[in-house]
Formats: C-alpha cells, structure tokens, sequence
C-alpha cells in the first residue's frame, strides 16, 4: 500500500509494468467474478499484486485472484486488474484509486472499470449489464484529497462528463451486435461492507441511483484527474437491500454472467 506522498515505490511498480513489454491502450479493472475476461487475452503475462507495492494490501477476498495481466485483445494491448483495493478494507479513497494512476503511467489513455452491483431500480433485473453514465460519491472520502494533481496541479476536476458518451454508446452498439442484456444508469459509491438495509435502498434510489457498488468511483476521479476516457460497467448481480443477500450470491451471478460479460467486453475492445 503507498501513501500520497511515497513516489518512491510508485515508481518500482511503474518500472516493474514497463517490464511487461508495450505499452497499455486500454486498462481494465475486473470486479468481483468477472476475471474470465482475462481468459480471452492473448499472450499474456501476469503479475502477482504481491509483487507490486500499491496493491500488495489486497487480501485473499474470494472472487479476486488479485493479479495485474498484460495482453492482447485483438490489435488492442489490455492491461487488467484482476481484483482491487476497496475503502471498506481500511484504505484511502487514494490508495483504492491506484489502479487508474498506475495505467496511466504505463501508458493507458482509456480505462475501463468494472463491478459488481446492486440494483435500486426495477428496471435493471439481476443479470443486466449497465454501462455507468453517471456516479454518485457517497464513500465519504475523495481520492484527490491530499494530493496535488499530476503536475503538481489543480485538484478541482471537473465531473461532468466523466463518463464518456461516446465510449458509452459504443458500449450500447456492441451489447446489441451481441444480443447482450444492457441499460444505462447512475452508480452509487457506498462504504460498505454491510450491504444496504431496504430503507438505505430506497433512499438510495431516492437520489437518482440505479445501482449500488462499494468500488469504482475513486478510479473514475482519478482516471478523470489524468485526462483519461472512461467507461464504467456494471454487472447487476442481485437488488440491493435483499434479506438474504451473501457475496456468494454476488458471486453466483457473476460466474453466470460472465461469458455475456467477456463477450461484450471483447467486441467494446474490438472496436475501440
Ligand atoms: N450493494 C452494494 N454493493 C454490491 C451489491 C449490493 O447489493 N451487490 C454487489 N455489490
């Protein structure tokens, strides 16, 4: 785990991801269930997180290999996260943003984040895929807290489109060329690890949520702070709020979507 100021061992895993060969287009950070995606790269190489200092924290959480992977996606050279840090294992919004500022010292200029979520809206059954269009912070921290900017610069980064339409709507196009179950919808960024109570699901829709995470909104700031395009999706894998919810059946659903998921990810690579 690396601190704001520890630029030190920033670089060793800057230096270490160099090492994999060319440079990145595209990263990739896989959520809970979703590391069969990894599977259709081609000439890959993997990297342990135990072996890179901003992501050794990573415990062994069920449903995370917890590995960085280089390769190829057709012409595309894919950087993938398999796992992630989160806010509620006792890190900084900071420290879990740490995959978006490693890809772009490596190199990437796109990056793509993936989760695992809850739905609050009717309209997204368990099973669909949404493509984010908008977040909500409720994490209580921001990675750009403490931290000046990449150039030393101007923390105040603005949000407004932060997730790219046009990124987006390839992601639409490509759910439909491959008969992918897909909506569109705002995330919402909790703390976490409890999962919501019905009441915080209402409310939660209440303020213009679809769909409940407890991950990829710290990426998202600083993948914005870089200048990156982002595409953020998620995989509703239950409605939130339930009795008898388990990460087990988070799990579940990913395994089962997961090949829709590799699939529309793939054809979203092939046409970047
Ligand atoms: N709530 C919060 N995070 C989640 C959920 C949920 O219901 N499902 C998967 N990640």
């Amino acid at each position: 785990m690396i601190g704001v100021g520890d630029l030190r061992a920033f670089q060793e895993d800057v230096d270490l991801v160099r090492g994999l060969g060319e440079a990145p287009d595209v990263a990739v950070v896989l959520g809970s269930g979703l590391d069969p995606v990894v599977e259709a790269l081609t000439d890959r190489v993997d990297v342990p997180y135990s072996e890179l200092r901003g992501l050794s924290v990573t415990g062994p959480l069920v449903g995370h290999s917890g590995r960085l992977s280089m390769g190829w996606s057709g012409g595309v050279r894919v950087m993938a996260f398999r796992g992630r840090l989160h806010c509620y294992q006792g890190v900084s919004a900071f420290q879990a943003s740490y995959p978006a500022r490693l890809a772009f010292a490596a190199g990437a200029r796109t990056f793509i984040a993936t989760n695992a979520a809850g739905s609050v809206s009717p309209d997204l059954p368990a099973g669909t895929i949404m493509g984010i269009s908008d977040h909500i912070n409720l994490l209580g921290d921001n990675p750009l807290v403490g931290w000046p900017g990449p150039d030393g610069g101007n923390p105040f980064v603005p949000m407004g489109e932060a997730y790219d339409p046009s990124l987006l709507a390839r992601a639409r196009q490509s759910a439909a060329d491959e008969g992918v179950q897909f909506a569109e919808g705002v995330y919402v960024a909790v703390l976490g690890p409890s999962y919501e109570t019905p009441a915080e699901s209402r409310a939660l829709a209440g303020i213009g949520a679809d769909a409940v995470g407890m991950s990829t909104v710290p990426e998202v700031i600083v993948a914005r702070a870089l200048g990156m395009r982002v595409l953020g999706l998620s995989l509703i894998t239950n409605v939130a709020g339930g009795v008898a919810l388990s990460h087990s059946e988070v799990l579940e659903t990913g395994a089962s979507s997961a090949a829709a998921f590799t699939r529309l990810l793939s054809a979203i690579l092939a046409n970047l």
